[in-house]
């Protein structure tokens, strides 16, 4: 027993009102609650990003959902390790359940027994979507019909899929969230990247961690209706004068079509669609990939900001003209 979903992610940044403009942009759904803001998915009643204010941005905790049995047994694990503290919740947090802090990197975790809620994404859609249908040799499914992509679509974001984050070391991030919340391993490469999730049925991952000389922020990831609102959904966010984080392409390990956008304060936001799902556990194999061919199968060069560790910024951009036009 141990983590069962990653129910949301805490963000703090200098500019809560900023941040929470461009979720709203983004497709979110959102609230303010006292200095706080909180972000979710459309007909899905789970919060997916608190942000908190703080003088720089960094994240500020991870929180996960396992059963009131799991999480004693995450709370034993923690108590007998000696790199990880139980400690008690930060102040006004919203959660309840077990708070304990990896005191090799300082990062603060919640694990709550709140169930994941159902979304409008993944293997069992709340209601019926709409098919996706393409044509390729041998394989057409759309005839006698045009596609149905109106020009002005916007994504609508299902679920949160997963985050990424910096750490200094890579291993010792596995045999943490393997050993004390009960992750498997997907995928990793070498000490430099690492992909996990929890057993019984997951995406690909749901938490990620790329090396780095300290730990931080990298990027939100939710799921959207398909790769056209990924593509859709980065162009709408560019016309808007956000600034282009990586994509529009599709990764190699997870194998997700994918669009990252710069928040104001340069963290990454991610619409994703057709990642990797895993139903039973012995059917994966982990492997450890070259990172010539774990980062992506293929989209535009990444750019060089794009693995840089921005958690520390103080810096909001908001964005303030229409940086690019159709015609
Ligand atoms: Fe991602």
């Amino acid at each position: 027993m141990a983590v069962k979903h990653f129910h949301h992610a805490t963000l703090q940044v200098p500019d809560v009102a900023a941040q929470f403009q461009f979720y709203k942009d983004f497709g979110l759904t959102g609230r303010a609650r006292g200095n706080n803001a909180v972000m979710r998915c459309k007909d899905r009643k789970q919060d997916q990003v608190i942000i908190t204010e703080g003088s720089t941005m960094g994240l500020h905790d991870l929180s996960f959902g396992a059963t009131k049995a799991g999480i004693r047994k995450i709370r034993k694990r923690a108590e007998e390790r000696d790199d990880v503290s139980v400690i008690d919740p930060p102040k006004n947090a919203p959660y309840r359940g077990l708070w304990i802090r990896h005191d090799f990197d300082g990062m603060i975790y919640n694990v709550n027994d709140d169930p994941a809620a159902k979304s409008l994404g993944g293997v069992k859609p709340a209601k019926k979507q709409p098919e996706y249908k393409v044509n390729t040799p041998g394989h057409f499914y759309r005839v006698n019909e045009k596609l149905d992509l109106p020009i002005d679509t916007k994504p609508v974001p299902r679920r949160l899929g997963h985050m990424v984050h910096f750490t200094p070391e890579v291993d010792r991030k596995v045999d943490f969230y393997s050993d004390v919340l009960g992750l498997q391993l997907t995928d990793r490469s070498g000490d430099l990247i690492a992909f996990m999730r929890p057993a019984g049925g997951s995406d690909h991952h749901v938490v990620g961690f790329v090396k780095d000389k300290k730990p931080g922020f990298h990027h939100i990831s939710f799921e959207v209706g398909n790769p056209d609102e990924v593509g859709m959904g980065g162009q709408s966010l560019l016309n808007r004068g956000y600034r282009n984080g990586w994509g529009f392409g599709r990764h190699a390990l997870g194998s997700n079509f994918f669009w990252y956008v710069r928040d104001p304060h340069m963290g990454l936001c991610e619409y994703f669609s057709d990642i990797d799902y895993i139903a039973e556990d012995d059917k994966w194999t982990p492997r450890d990939w070259p990172i010539e061919v774990a980062f992506y199968l293929w989209g535009p060069p990444p750019p060089k900001a794009f693995g840089t560790n921005y958690t520390g910024n103080r810096k909001v951009v908001k964005p303030e003209s229409i940086s690019y036009s159709r015609v």
